[in-house]
């Protein structure tokens, strides 16, 4: 089977490695010759590391490399039996490119999209035969996260959404099922992470390295505002901005001032040398509060708030409970799924938490999901 990737950006070019390591010839189409030739010496020094640490032997290497073709048109992707768009986040230039393609491909190709933030609705009704479209969502960087939210746009086939999740399932990868609203699971789920930690500091609570340290006392990788600096604020503010719009404007979503203003000033994060921490040399890092307490209250806040989001998420039938505690583990290496964290806390203490923050604050943000 062979396997179209449109656009050799970040992701066009991880996904095409992925498919090329399950065995499938590959075909990548990019507008822009230069990041064509940029994807293929990545995808060739890529190989060559895995090599060197003995995941893949020297002919495994020989022979995926030799499965990937790049090409300067559309009409390359004539003999795929799915094509996966990964090019600019842009409603109109997406559309226009399916267009184009339906045109050129077979009737029973698979058109996919791997986009983040759009409706996946709004890109199927580009086609002529939509039922055949749908939402392949990989995460960054693809051939290293498990997770592929796999989302049928309102017109798809509903054998076709099966039929994709076990194919990406046969790529070593880890599909669930979610119904195209914003965010999908993992970008909405995950807002609170960041939103909450935002408000806290705007309150004054607490500064960011103890909310960031109080976070990762409760097993997190990484604090929120150290993520959000190697994110990027142009990235991570524009994703909080379209969920919030994209919600309705529901409070709970609501994006922080800070955060716009670091995106303002240019201190986009570590790309930048400088967000909400400073990346210069010599600089020294701010040191968390001692405070255990405060550090159990910070880290009750935020886990709660997004317990709040995964249970909603379930609630509205978005997504199944498994598939939602599957996407934050295997798409964002969150230490627990939030479902089950929720279960083992006590749904009681989750819920009373929350009763705490929303009769404090009288904000609907804090209002409890019926899920809970
Ligand atoms: N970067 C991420 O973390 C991430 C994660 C998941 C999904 N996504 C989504 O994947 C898509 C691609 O993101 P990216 O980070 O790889 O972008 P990128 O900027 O790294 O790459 C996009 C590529 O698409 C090409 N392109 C643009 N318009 C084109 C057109 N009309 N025809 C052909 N090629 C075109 C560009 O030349 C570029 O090489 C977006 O929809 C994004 O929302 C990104």
């Amino acid at each position: 089977m062979k396997i179209g990737v449109i656009g050799s950006g970040a992701m066009g070019s991880g996904i095409a490695q992925v498919a090329a390591q399950a065995g499938h010839d590959v075909l990548v189409f990019d507008q822009n010759a230069a990041a064509l030739v940029r994807a293929r010496h990545s995808l060739k020094s890529t190989l060559a590391k895995l090599t060197d640490k003995g995941k893949i032997s020297t002919e495994e290497s020989e022979r995926i490399f030799a499965c990937v073709t790049f090409h300067e048109s559309l009409d390359a992707l004539v003999p795929c039996a799915l094509v996966i768009e990964a090019i600019v986040e842009n409603l109109d230039v997406k559309k226009s490119v399916f267009k184009a393609l339906e045109q050129l491909v077979s009737d029973t190709c698979i058109l996919a999209t791997n986009t983040s933030s759009l409706s996946v609705t709004a890109i199927a009704s580009a086609c002529s035969n939509p039922s055949r479209f749908l939402g392949i969502h990989f995460f960054n960087p693809a051939p290293l996260m498990p997770l592929v939210e796999i989302i049928p746009a309102l017109q798809t086939d509903n054998q076709l959404t099966e039929h994709c999740a076990e194919l990406i399932r046969s790529w070593g990868k880890v599909p669930v099922i979610c119904k195209d609203t914003p965010g999908f699971i993992v970008n909405r789920v995950a807002r609170p992470f960041y939103s909450e930690a935002l408000r806290i500091l705007d309150e004054g609570i607490a500064d960011m390295a103890t909310i960031d340290q109080a976070m990762r006392n409760l097993g997190f990788r990484m604090g929120p505002f150290e993520l959000m600096d190697m994110i990027g604020h142009d990235v991570n503010y524009t994703v909080t901005e379209s969920v919030f719009s994209a919600m309705y404007f529901d409070p709970r979503f609501r994006p922080s001032i800070t955060q716009k203003k670091l995106v303002e000033a240019g201190w986009l994060g570590r790309k930048a040398g400088r967000g909400f921490y400073s990346y210069a040399e010599g600089i020294s890092v701010p040191q968390p509060s001692a405070d255990e307490a405060l550090l159990r209250s910070i880290g009750s806040r935020v886990l709660a708030m997004l317990i709040n989001e995964a249970y909603d998420t379930v609630y509205y039938g978005i997504a199944s409970a498994e598939s939602v505690d599957l996407a934050m583990t295997k798409g964002v290496n969150y230490p627990k799924g939030l479902i089950a964290w929720g279960r083992e806390l006590g749904i009681e203490h989750v819920r009373k938490s929350l009763l705490e923050l929303y009769n404090k604050y009288n904000e609907d943000r804090y209002r409890l999901s019926p899920g809970l």
